[in-house]
């Protein structure tokens, strides 16, 4: 009699080996790093996926649909974003808390801010001391200028002698941080870098490689590609580029350079989705997904870049091609917003 009225009891939680209590009502997240475990996190709202890690065994509740950001292949096997994941018993999960040790916060200085297109900036960035990094990782940005806002983005270049660093930041409208980027002038201003973010890095391998960018997801996929120059990397290579018109294209001097320097077979298809408009473009024309099936070699390994449709619409088409699920990598841009909208 009277159960409903029982006060719920906290749970235990193995991460990893360790175990830790969970209150009742507080998500993974917030249990592991009250109890000094460095997990893996950003955005703590289920927009980035930084904080995924493998349910082994008992139940969550979800706060958020983490299928906006985690790939069917992924909830499959039974990952779940832990900032958004309140146990419902005790449970055991396992993450990757060795990428977590390199993260650090570094400082810096912009010293370029660049308009590549008609919505996106290049923002360069000296560090005050070397950052090691991952072509093809992200970090957390923050503006001295624009205090309490941090956003995710990913490293446009390789790590450089000089520590400088570049983001490509596409405008979001009524977005609070790219409308800065976009409208203020930030030469000279103070930023913080917090990283690296993410497992969006080249496998080694001798498969041949495709990738996939939409807009400002060129930036870690240029990262690669320069990364895999610096290494003689010779694997057959295909860059598709979906844009809308001719206008939304950029960086097309640096792919013409990494083409030049890929010690192997190098394609760049760039795809506009709106060319009615422009009449001269004797390029292709459609949805970047639609031409993945006429240029994928053989037993190639995916790498995708660029808004979370575009992404999983790519995803559908080699799964249907039969790329398996472990041979295709992918960052979603997703905004806060997205994760919120997804919870609604
Ligand atoms: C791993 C990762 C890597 C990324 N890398 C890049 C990158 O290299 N380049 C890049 O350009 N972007 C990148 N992004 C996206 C980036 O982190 C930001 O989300 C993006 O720039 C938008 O930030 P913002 O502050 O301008 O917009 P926000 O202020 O976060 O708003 C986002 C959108 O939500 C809307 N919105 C906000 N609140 C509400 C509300 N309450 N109701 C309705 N609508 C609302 C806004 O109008 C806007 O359209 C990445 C994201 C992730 C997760
Ligand atoms: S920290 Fe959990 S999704 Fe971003």
């Amino acid at each position: 009699m009277f159960s409903f009225l029982a006060k719920k009891k906290p749970s235990t939680a193995l991460i990893n080996a360790q175990p830790i209590t969970v209150q009742p009502k507080e998500t993974l997240l917030q249990a592991a790093l009250r109890e000094g475990i460095n997990f893996p996190h950003s955005c703590r709202v289920g927009g980035c996926a930084t904080c995924k890690c493998k349910l082994v065994s008992g139940k969550v509740r979800e706060l958020t649909e983490a299928g906006y950001v985690l790939s069917d292949d992924e909830l499959d096997q039974g990952y779940i974003l832990a900032c958004q994941s309140v146990p419902q018993s005790d449970v055991r999960i396992e993450v990757d808390l060795a990428a977590q040790q390199a993260r650090r916060q570094v400082g810096g200085r912009v010293v370029g801010q660049d308009r590549l297109t008609h919505d996106i900036v290049r923002l360069r960035i000296q560090l005050d001391e070397a950052l090691a990094y991952k072509a093809g990782q992200f970090a957390e940005l923050s503006l001295d200028s624009l205090s309490g806002v941090a956003r995710s983005y990913s490293f446009a270049n390789p790590v450089q002698p000089d520590s400088q660093v570049s983001f490509f930041v596409r405008r979001v409208p009524g977005g609070v941080f790219s409308s800065w980027v976009h409208e203020q002038n930030l030469i000279g201003q103070t930023v913080r870098v917090d990283g690296p973010l993410g497992d969006f890095w080249l496998r080694p391998a001798d498969t041949p490689l495709l990738l996939i960018a939409g807009g400002s997801g060129l930036a870690p996929i240029l990262a690669l590609l320069k990364d895999g120059v610096a290494q003689q990397c010779a694997r057959s290579t295909t860059l598709l580029f979906g844009a809308r018109e001719e206008r939304d294209l950029y960086a097309l001097d640096e792919i013409q350079d990494i083409a030049r320097q890929w010690a192997g077979r190098f394609r760049f298809i760039p795809v506009l989705s709106a060319a009615e408009a422009d009449a001269t473009w004797r390029g292709e024309r459609g949805l970047v997904v639609d031409h993945i099936e006429p240029v994928i070699e053989a037993g190639s390994q995916a790498y995708l870049c660029g808004p979370p449709p575009m992404i999983d619409s790519a995803v559908s088409v080699l799964r249907q091609l039969g790329v398996s699920g472990d041979q295709i990598f992918a960052d979603r841009f997703t905004t806060l917003h997205d994760g919120v909208a997804a919870a609604a």
